[in-house]
């Protein structure tokens, strides 16, 4: 019995710590994305246009198919239209990406 709540803890802790960062990503996506790229990383229309560019949404397999270092590196250094998001550390953008990872 004692055996089975050590396991079950066990567990908890492990999932746990393989998503860790993802809340903490989601409030800077919060606070430094959603105003271009909307609450699930759909994109928006007038962000796009204003932009002249083709928002693939955050979830999708392109975007998805990238690499974690990839996508951090978007976030600290820009790509193409989108300018490095300012006042974003490194954790900080390895924290989005987690949350990021969570849209598929
Ligand atoms: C000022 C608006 C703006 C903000 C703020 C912004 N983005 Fe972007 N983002 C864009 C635009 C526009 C593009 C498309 C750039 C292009 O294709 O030239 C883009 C592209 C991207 C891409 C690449 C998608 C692809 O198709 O390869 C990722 C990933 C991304 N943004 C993530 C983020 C994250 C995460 C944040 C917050 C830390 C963020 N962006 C903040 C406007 C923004």
């Amino acid at each position: 019995m004692k055996n089975t709540i050590i396991v079950t803890l066990t567990l908890v802790v492990s999932a746990g710590l393989s998503w860790a960062g993802a809340p903490e990503g989601k409030e800077i996506f919060t606070a430094k994305c959603v105003s271009c790229h909307g609450a699930n990383g759909e994109g928006k229309a007038a962000i796009a246009k204003m932009f002249n560019v083709t928002q693939a949404p955050l979830a999708s397999k392109e975007v998805q198919a990238k690499t974690d270092a990839q996508l951090q590196a978007v976030i600290l250094k820009g790509q193409g239209k989108m300018k490095p998001v300012a006042g974003v550390t490194e954790k900080q953008a390895a924290d989005v990406v987690a949350f990021l990872r969570t849209l598929k």
